[in-house]
């Protein structure tokens, strides 16, 4: 909580995006018995997979086990956890007057189960770490609704966003709303720092993130209840940095494609940062991971505000004890003096 606030801490703070998930064997014996859509739906079983990951990993941080897509239901859409090839969208946006299907979320009753998630996940941390909550910044989630998927290119989503910009303005305002309303709610049920995802944001040019993007991602910021800090996480362009900080948030999340005392220039030493290991490091050994974790604590030593991370989450087939190693390093590399 202090290193989100740019405050000096004591220790180095670390959590880790994608904590919970299929690289874990408690995780998997879990899926078996349930699909994933479901088990983000059964909040005590979702409760006991985060609390889980926080115990074995040590980390300092959870994150409610929900995903960034669960809102599209309530708004219209069709959504499915396919095994392979990730969500589908069943009734994407194709033409432009699909947008006035889209409803905006008035209230979050719909997303009753992940308040409760939160509630049940608040209770079993006892207060002993920050429980985080989440939710998809408006272009990512626009990508989702145009795409219908994931997209390598996301030439779908940009196309629209380039022929229909009335129609693209009017699907992003919609979105923004009724993400500040969920977020709002996460809040009101107990989080107490919230990460927005603008996972595929990186594939727009700077122009493009300025005039399309930046206007709803800080609407949406400029709408979550005042007192709870906001990490904005936008990966795959560093260019764009200095917009993604304009649009907000006390915290800004980057990744592993820029290093972070060169990002915090960029960003400015006001906001606290979050990141940037390469997930893929977890894929080495002991060693070669203490080596990046050390490079990325000496960037971030001149100044308090610094959260680790990975720069993208936790891949799938990544061994455990790789993951377990990277905290107790940085636990012992960050000891301040
Ligand atoms: O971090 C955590 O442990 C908390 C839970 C969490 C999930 N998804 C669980 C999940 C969070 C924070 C997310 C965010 C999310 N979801 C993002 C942003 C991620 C980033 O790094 O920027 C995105 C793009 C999504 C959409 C999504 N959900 C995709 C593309 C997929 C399929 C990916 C894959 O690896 O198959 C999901 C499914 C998903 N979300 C899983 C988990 C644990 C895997 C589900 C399973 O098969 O068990």
């Amino acid at each position: 909580m202090r290193a989100v606030q740019c405050q000096p801490v004591t220790s180095q703070p670390i959590w880790l995006m994608r904590q919970a998930g299929r690289y874990m064997i408690e995780y998997q014996r879990v899926r078996e018995k349930v699909s994933f859509l479901e088990l983000c739906k059964r909040p005590e079983l979702a409760a006991e997979v985060m609390l889980t990951a926080v115990q074995r990993l040590g980390v300092d941080a959870a994150i409610l086990f929900s995903d960034i897509l669960l809102i599209l239901e309530p708004m219209g859409f069709q959504l499915e956890f396919a095994a392979e090839g990730g969500p589908k969208i069943g009734n994407p946006i194709r033409q432009p007057d699909d947008v006035d299907r889209v409803r905006e979320l008035s209230a979050v009753e719909p997303l009753h189960f992940v308040m409760d998630a939160v509630r049940y996940t608040r209770e079993g941390l006892d207060g002993t770490k920050p429980l985080i909550g989440f939710a998809g910044a408006p272009f990512t989630l626009a990508a989702y609704m145009v795409e219908g998927g994931s997209s390598r290119n996301f030439q779908q989503v940009k196309a629209f966003m380039h022929l229909y910009p009335a129609k693209w303005h009017d699907l992003m305002r919609r979105i923004a709303l009724s993400t500040a309303r969920y977020l709002n709610g996460q809040i009101d049920a107990g989080v107490q720092i919230v990460q927005i995802f603008d996972s595929w944001v990186g594939c727009v040019s700077d122009e493009d993130y300025k005039k399309y993007v930046l206007p709803y991602s800080k609407m949406l910021i400029d709408l979550i209840l005042p007192g709870t800090p906001i990490i904005h996480f936008a990966p795959g362009n560093p260019m764009l940095l200095p917009r993604v900080r304009d649009a907000g948030g006390h915290v800004i999340g980057i990744d592993w494609r820029i290093a972070l005392d060169k990002a915090w220039e960029m960003i400015g030493h006001d906001r606290a940062i979050q990141g940037n290991l390469d997930p893929a490091i977890l894929f080495t050994d002991r060693d070669t991971i203490r080596h990046h974790a050390q490079h990325i604590i000496r960037l971030a030593e001149r100044q308090p505000g610094f959260v680790f991370n990975l720069g993208s989450g936790i891949m799938p087939q990544t061994p455990v004890d790789n993951v377990i190693a990277l905290v107790d390093i940085v636990h012992e590399l960050g000891q301040m003096r």
